[in-house]
């Protein structure tokens, strides 16, 4: 009998979610094929449905990362066998085909961007941590050139905003590498971030921010993870009167005043494994760093599980977007 799939799928540009019969794909030779049991939500995702923040040909399924278990395996895949349990990034907004989209039962992977996930790992966190995991260390490592874990004894980073899953990540990774953090966040979080592995946290919105930061640096790498105006022009204050470089989780915007020294590092950091030029830091991450971060080799961003399956999806984007959870939201699409 023909295993049956169903998808939340988004019918045309900004329109609600419909749970549709979707087809069931059978991978192409270096693909797989995985009953999905958990993917998170994320920002990006969230903006595609509400906002088509990028091009994506409709009807569409949306969604790029899963956790599951394999189904089926294309002919040249020699790493994984069926039954195994694994997390997949997928290349839904590279590739824009359907069938790799994680809002649906079975999802089609590639070989080369799945990693094995560790047996006391649940589903849950294994679908949460990769994305932001992965965009903190993308612009750490590949663009801002952070060298890898245990490397290092001396030197500072800079995280501004480092409460959330991408900042909490950045900070454990350079605190991995060798580094001393100094973060920013709400104070509220401060104890949070501190456990991370930041030295020094402070609030975003003292007013005495900049020259704060001065004193505790300068810093060898700096990054926001919020991406937001005011924090980028906080940044191009604190590199004064050198100058330099800072990566950010947004692209340079109007409300940016940077000085002219100062340069923001921006990309798709969640989409680096998915780069062809990126081929050795692929490796590395799917065979090495990954594993061992999912091992517990990073504390998790704090993650809820909502109920309702593929129908709850768009709820839980909204409530994404809209602030109302700090914890990463996980839905199960085999529930219903
Ligand atoms: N370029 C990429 O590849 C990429 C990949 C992933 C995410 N992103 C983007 O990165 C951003 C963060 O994603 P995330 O998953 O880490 O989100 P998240 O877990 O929701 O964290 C967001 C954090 O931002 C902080 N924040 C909110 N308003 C702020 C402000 N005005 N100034 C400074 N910090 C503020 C909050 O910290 P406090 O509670 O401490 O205030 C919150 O913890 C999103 O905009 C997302 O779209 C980009």
């Amino acid at each position: 009998m023909p295993t049956v799939n169903e998808a939340a799928w988004i019918l045309e540009p900004k329109s609600n979610l419909k749970v549709l019969p979707a087809l069931y794909s059978t991978p192409l030779q270096d693909e797989i094929v995985i009953k999905n049991q958990a993917f998170a939500i994320q920002p990006l995702d969230a903006k595609i449905r509400s906002q088509a923040y990028i091009d994506v040909p409709y009807p569409f399924i949306l969604g790029n990362g899963v956790a599951g278990i394999i189904e089926e395996l294309g002919s040249l895949v020699t790493r994984f066998q069926k039954g195994d349990r694994v997390v997949s990034d997928t290349p839904t907004y590279q590739r824009k085909q359907s069938k790799y989209g994680g809002w649906q039962r079975y999802v089609v992977g590639t070989e080369s961007t799945t990693a094995k996930i560790p047996p006391n790992t649940t589903f849950e966190d294994a679908a949460a941590i990769p994305f932001a995991l992965l965009t903190a260390v993308a612009a750490l490592h590949l663009h801002l050139g952070m060298d890898k874990p245990n490397t290092n004894r001396n030197g500072k980073v800079l995280i501004w905003s480092a409460s959330g899953s991408v900042g909490g990540y950045a900070v454990q990774y350079a605190a991995s590498v060798g580094y001393e953090i100094v973060a920013t966040a709400s104070p509220q979080k401060f104890d949070y971030v501190r456990k991370l592995g930041a030295t020094e946290v402070l609030d975003y919105k003292d007013a005495q921010i900049v020259s704060k930061l001065k004193q505790l640096g300068p810093y060898d790498f700096v990054m926001t993870a919020s991406g937001d105006d005011k924090g980028a022009n906080a940044i191009s204050e604190v590199l004064q009167p050198s100058g330099g470089r800072f990566a950010s989780t947004r692209p340079k915007s109007e409300g940016m005043n940077l000085a002219d020294n100062v340069s923001l590092i921006y990309d798709f950091f969640s989409t680096a494994t998915q780069k062809a030029e990126n081929r050795s830091f692929t490796s590395w991450w799917y065979r090495d760093y990954l594993p061992t971060a999912l091992a517990g080799g990073v504390t998790p961003t704090p993650l809820e599980k909502r109920p309702g399956g593929l129908c709850k999806i768009q709820e839980a984007c909204s409530d994404v977007l809209e602030g109302r959870s700090s914890k990463k939201l996980v839905l199960n699409p085999q529930n219903d």
